[in-house]
């Protein structure tokens, strides 16, 4: 009797029949020249962290673009640091594994799709004039100690959260005609791209929680909704606020108590709440970051 393969290989053989004809090269598909639209949003203005605020009603039009143009570029930059270090880790975990095997090819595949993604927020980031936004100093350390040991549940939770935040509001905009046409064809590449890196991160996370049993998992738990406070806090980078005159500290309050904001994050993490809670991963003290994280 011949063995089937083991299911994640099942998973990555589909997933790598089904990558090519949803390929896209931003090279090629972007026209990188086309100059900006003065008159448009780079975000829908209702997503904007102070939308609704008295300090949104004190900005005007221009402001108001201006502020969105530098949250899409926080958003960006927050989207290649993570893709940075989940290139490092599929690395890691690739050097281990049997290259004949569909699912190192995978892991090779989206390195490679991440690959191009960093390069084209990147431009993206020149193109709009907007500096990348970095996170905190403990982040950056968070973010490179993870780099360098995450492996199992913990890893693939943490990405699935920044993976399908960024595409509840990437789907959005790819979809809104009224936004910048520039913000749309990048958005609409990431989303079309990012859909087998999530149906991959769930597969590969509910496998391992039933390896792992769920019991074991409170560690994991902790280092996921600390994922999820980073994510929910530093979208929007509080130096975003500068580029319309607002102090960073003043423009994170506001945003912080805006129900329009609070609802925006609600709203981007709910399909990877209900999905991290059925796997028993939401729980014990780590809920406490969960909820400043806005997220839930
Ligand atoms: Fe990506
Ligand atoms: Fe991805």
């Amino acid at each position: 009797m011949v063995t089937p393969p083991p299911a994640r290989d099942v998973t990555a053989t589909r997933l790598l029949r089904s990558s090519p004809p949803h390929t896209y090269d931003p090279d090629v598909e972007i026209d990188w020249d086309a100059p900006l639209a003065p008159d448009r949003y780079f975000v829908p203005p209702h997503r904007c962290s102070l939308y609704g605020t008295p300090l949104w009603e004190s900005l005007t039009e221009a402001q108001r673009i201006t502020l969105t143009r530098h949250e899409v570029a926080s958003v960006a930059s927050l989207g290649i640091w993570f893709e940075t270090i989940l290139m490092q880790l599929l690395l890691r975990d690739y050097y281990r594994q049997d290259p004949t095997r569909s699912h190192a090819q995978y892991a090779l595949t989206e390195v490679a799709d991440e690959c191009r993604h960093s390069v084209m927020f990147g431009r993206m980031l020149s193109k709009l004039g907007c500096p990348a936004y970095r996170v905190g100093m403990l982040d950056d350390l968070l973010g490179r100690w993870l780099a360098a040991t995450a492996a199992g549940p913990r890893m693939f939770a943490a990405i699935l959260i920044a993976e399908e935040v960024l595409d509840a509001l990437q789907r959005e905009s790819a979809a809104d005609e009224s936004l910048q046409p520039l913000i749309r064809m990048v958005s609409r590449i990431h989303v079309i791209e990012e859909a087998r890196h999530v149906r991959y991160a769930r597969e590969e996370l509910a496998r391992q929680v039933r390896t792992a049993g769920r019991s074991r998992l409170a560690y994991d738990r902790m280092i996921i909704a600390r994922a999820a406070y980073l994510t929910g806090t530093r979208m929007v980078a509080p130096e975003v606020y500068r580029s319309v005159g607002i102090s960073p500290e003043v423009g994170r309050r506001a945003a912080r108590t805006n129900p329009h904001h609070l609802a925006t994050l609600r709203w981007a993490g709910q399909r990877v709440v209900s999905y991290l809670d059925e796997l028993g991963l939401i729980g014990g003290p780590g809920v406490a970051l969960w909820r400043r994280s806005g997220l839930i």
